[in-house]
C-alpha cells in the first residue's frame, strides 16, 4: 500500500469513527450515520453491546454501552487481575477500559489509546461518570504506541488491529509493550486461510472492519515473528462469509532478535485492503 493510500485510509477511519462518536454524545446509538463503520447495523448480536452480559453492562454508563462497537468480550478472556496494568488499543468510548479498571483495582491502572479527539472525549466522561479514577486515556496511533518498553502486563483490544494500516507495526508494538510474560487478549475480525486479501474487499468495507482482516494464519504467524508464544486464534462468530469475530490469545515470551526470527512476516502485510 503506498504511503498515501495508508494516510488516506486512515483519516477515512478516524472521520467515520468521529461520527459515530458524536452521533452517541446526541443521545443517539454509535452508528456511523450514512456510512457503513463497525457497529453491525444490519447485524444485531455479531457486533457492539450485545456481547456484554447483564452484569457487565450494569458497571457502565449508557453512553458507554451505546458507543461499544467490537466483535468480541476482551475482558471475558484477558483474566485481568488486581495491580495489573492494561491497555486497550482502539478504545472508543471506553467499554473496556472501564471494565478493565473495576478489574485490577486502585492498585492497577488501564489505559486507552484512540487517534480520534470525538472518541477521547466520550471515553473521558464515561469513566468520569462510572466513578474511574484508575484509568488514562492517551492519543496516539496503535502502529506507534506512546508508552515505554516493557511497561504493561496485558493488551486488550476489540475490533480495531483490522482498522491498523500497518499491522506489523502493530504487533511489533504490542510486543515491545508488554513486559515479559506479559499477555495479549484481543478480539478482532479474523478471515479464514482460503480468503485472498481481494476475497476480503469483496466481502465488506474497510471501516466495516471486513476488508482488512488478517487470515488466522497471518496472525499466528505475525505475532510469533515478534516474539509470541502460546499463540492460538479462535473463531468465535461468523459476520460475514469466511470473516469471523474471533479471540486472539498469545504470551510474551522472548526477544524476537534473539530467536533469530524476522521481526516482519511479509504475509502479515496482505492482510489489508
Ligand atoms: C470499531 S471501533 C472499536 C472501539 C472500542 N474498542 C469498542 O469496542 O467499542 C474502532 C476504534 O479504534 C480507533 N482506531 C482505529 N484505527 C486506529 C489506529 N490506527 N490507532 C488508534 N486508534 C484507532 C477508532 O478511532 C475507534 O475509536
Amino acid at each position: 500500500m503506498s504511503a498515501t493510500t495508508a494516510d488516506e485510509l486512515r483519516e477515512e477511519v478516524r472521520r467515520r469513527y468521529a461520527e459515530s462518536a458524536r452521533a452517541v454524545s446526541e443521545g443517539s446509538r454509535g452508528s456511523c450515520g450514512g456510512g457503513s463503520c463497525c457497529d453491525g447495523e444490519s447485524d444485531a448480536g455479531k457486533f457492539g453491546e450485545a456481547l456484554y452480559d447483564a452484569e457487565q453492562r450494569g458497571e457502565l454508563p449508557e453512553a458507554a454501552t451505546l458507543a461499544s462497537l467490537g466483535c468480541g468480550n476482551p475482558i471475558m478472556v484477558a483474566d485481568l487481575n488486581a495491580g495489573e496494568t492494561v491497555l486497550d488499543l482502539g478504545s472508543g468510548g471506553g467499554i473496556d477500559v472501564i471494565l478493565s479498571a473495576n478489574r485490577v483495582g486502585e492498585s492497577g491502572l488501564a489505559y486507552g489509546l484512540d487517534m480520534t479527539d470525538e472518541m477521547l472525549a466520550l471515553a473521558r466522561r464515561n469513566a468520569a461518570e462510572a466513578g474511574i479514577e484508575n484509568a488514562i486515556f492517551l492519543k496516539g496511533v496503535i502502529e506507534e504506541i506512546p508508552l515505554p518498553a516493557a511497561s504493561v502486563d496485558v493488551v486488550i483490544s476489540n475490533c480495531v488491529v483490522n482498522l491498523a494500516t500497518d499491522k506489523p507495526a502493530v504487533l511489533t508494538e504490542i510486543a515491545r509493550v508488554l513486559r515479559p510474560g506479559g499477555r495479549i487478549g484481543i478480539s478482532d475480525v479474523v478471515a479464514e486461510d482460503r480468503l485472498s486479501p481481494e476475497e476480503r474487499v469483496a466481502r465488506g468495507s474497510y471501516v466495516g472492519c471486513i476488508a482488512g482482516a488478517l487470515s488466522k494464519g497471518e496472525y499466528e504467524a505475525g505475532l510469533a515473528a515478534v516474539g509470541f508464544d502460546e499463540v492460538s486464534v479462535t473463531f468465535t462468530h461468523e459476520v460475514a462469509d469466511g470473516l469471523h469475530g474471533a479471540i486472539v490469545k498469545a504470551t510474551k515470551t522472548t526477544d524476537p532478535a534473539e530467536r533469530g526470527l524476522p521481526l516482519i512476516q511479509p504475509a502479515v502485510r496482505t492482510g489489508c485492503c
